[in-house]
């Protein structure tokens, strides 16, 4: 795809019609596979607010020619700046497999890497069994279900995947019985650089 026209600018709050697009995004775009994430636009703007009150959040929306809201990246820096969390990530539905998440997640490697942080990570929720560990009972042998992780059905974590982040762990239940969130990193700087 031609990224064309795209750009990625800064999420602001006075920016409000991109905030509202932004919400709508959030509840749309995480509604039918994690429906408690942001389930009302009040949920979705309450979300979005915390990057404007929070100093170590950061976000990007990805626009269009037009201004119309394509996606939208946010990251918590922690660990002194050395590790930075990709959260949340949204792309429209009509404007996915485009390359606009790709293109969303490597500014947010970038803004980190010049910040100087060594780690990227994500926390990817698995609430509708769309991986072999939704579902499952995860104990005692935690690491082998990791090991063995499967995508059944498009989870997102093989997007990550794909971007250079490897699995780094599980939280186990972490929505309830059989909803696993899944940890991924990606390395940013290397032990050369440190
Ligand atoms: C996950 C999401 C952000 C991907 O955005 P996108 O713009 O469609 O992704 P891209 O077009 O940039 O895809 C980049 C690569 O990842 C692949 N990819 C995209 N989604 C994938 C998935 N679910 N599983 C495996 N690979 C995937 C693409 O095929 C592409 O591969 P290629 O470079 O070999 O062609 C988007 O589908 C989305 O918003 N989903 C709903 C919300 C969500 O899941 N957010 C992340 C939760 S932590």
């Amino acid at each position: 795809m031609t990224l064309d026209g795209i750009r990625i600018v800064p999420l602001r709050a006075e920016d409000r019609e991109v905030v509202r697009q932004a919400a709508e995004l959030l509840v749309e775009g995480f509604r039918a596979n994690w429906p408690d994430a942001w389930p009302r636009i009040e949920d979705a703007l309450a979300e979005l607010a915390t990057f404007a009150t929070d100093d170590e959040r950061v976000a990007w929306a990805a626009t269009d020619a037009d201004g119309h809201v394509l996606g939208w990246i946010g990251a918590i820096q922690g660990y002194s700046g050395n590790v930075w969390e990709l959260h949340p990530l949204v792309v429209h539905p009509d404007h996915r497999g485009r390359g606009v998440g790709r293109a969303l997640v490597e500014f947010l490697a970038d803004a980190a890497r010049e910040s100087g942080a060594f780690t990227l990570w994500v926390g990817t929720d698995d609430e509708a069994q769309m991986t072999s560990l939704g579902g499952a009972d995860l104990y005692p042998d935690l690491l082998d279900h990791l090991r063995d992780l499967r995508n059944l059905r498009q989870h997102p974590f093989g997007f990550y995947q794909k971007l250079g982040f490897q699995v780094a762990g599980v939280v186990p239940d972490a929505n309830g019985f059989g909803k696993p969130d899944i940890l991924l990193a990606r390395r940013l700087r290397g032990p050369a650089d440190a």
